[in-house]
């Protein structure tokens, strides 16, 4: 029997239905758990399923010399340090391609609801403000003939340019590598800046990308346009996107990652034109069963000393 797996979180499956007889644990707590705990409970382990909430650095291997692999429930690796782990000769995995479309989804829910006013009519109704049609009530922007801007043009952004163009959007992209996707058109950053009626962020976190929508990025951007951002958190600067906001120089934004989650920015919370998610991109039932399965096989492959089929 090879080494024992710890799971970080309970999953959306049994871990059994993958794992079978092969020894497992899991945090029996409802929420991530901090260093020392997951530091204690991976003693004597050889596999992690990690989630993103797991910060895997250099203290925590050290702390951990039998870890062999680390197969993490996301797509989005930042939270793992990498090179740390080639240093450990730890294998990572992580969960590519399932969640795109689960994303793209999410994205486009937002797009949709910050343009036509979704949570602003929910909350009226509910606060009793529904007096009967009007034809000034809440009126928002149509997407047909606008331009969305997509930064980052790997899966989940060319999910969404797809979603984009049956609602007859225009679509413009900036990305690391040049690709060319026509009718969709590859701009640089300023270019996309400066044309976008909504962005949406779609690149991952990097050290290139962490802060890149600036004051001065979205002092560069066409004034009353929408930013969405479904990557993550730390790619903007978010006191920024408030004192846009409140200037009036974009008309809102949808959030679904923050920069230090759980905590949202005070300055956003009482906006009406922005909307607030606790990180849902990739919560939908399949989806997530089919991550909990991705990581499961990963480990259990890994341990048998295999190749793994999703690794980083
Ligand atoms: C979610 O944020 C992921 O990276 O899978
Ligand atoms: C990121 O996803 C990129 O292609 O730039």
């Amino acid at each position: 029997m090879t080494g024992k797996i710890f799971i970080s979180r309970a999953l959306s499956i049994d871990p059994a239905s993958i794992l079978g007889e092969h020894p497992f644990s899991i945090n029996p707590l409802d929420r991530p758990l901090s260093r020392k705990e997951l530091i204690e409970s991976l003693q004597g382990c050889e596999g992690l399923l990690s989630m993103l909430t797991d910060p895997i650095d250099k203290e925590l291997l050290r702390h951990c010399p039998d870890l062999k692999v680390v197969s993490q429930h996301a797509v989005g690796v930042d939270n793992i340090d990498l090179q740390a782990c080639q240093e450990h000769s730890i294998q990572v995995t992580h969960t590519p391609g399932v969640l795109t479309d689960a994303t793209a989804d999410l994205t486009f829910a937002l797009i949709l609801s910050l343009s036509r006013r979704l949570m602003e009519g929910d909350r009226l109704v509910r606060e009793g403000g529904f007096k009967g049609w009007s034809p000034t009530l809440l009126v928002g922007e149509e997407l047909k003939g606008k331009h969305l801007g997509i930064l980052g043009y790997g899966r989940i952004g060319r999910a969404v340019a797809q979603r984009a163009r049956a609602f007859g959007m225009k679509v413009l992209f900036t990305t690391r590598r040049p690709v060319n996707d026509p009718p969709n058109q590859s701009v640089p950053l300023d270019i996309l800046l400066a044309k976008s009626d909504i962005l949406s962020l779609h690149c991952p976190l990097t050290p290139t990308t962490r802060g890149m929508i600036s004051a001065e990025a979205l002092q560069h951007m066409r004034p009353g346009a929408f930013l969405i951002n479904t990557a993550r958190g730390p790619v903007v600067d978010e006191a920024a996107l408030a004192a846009a906001l409140q200037r009036g120089h974009l008309a809102g934004a949808a959030l679904d990652v923050y920069a230090q989650e759980p905590l949202v920015h005070p300055a956003l919370m009482d906006r009406k034109d922005v909307i607030l998610l606790p990180h849902l991109g990739s919560a939908d039932r399949a989806t997530r069963r089919k991550m909990a399965e991705m990581c499961l096989g990963d480990l259990l492959r890994v341990l048998d000393g295999k190749e793994p089929m999703y690794p980083v």
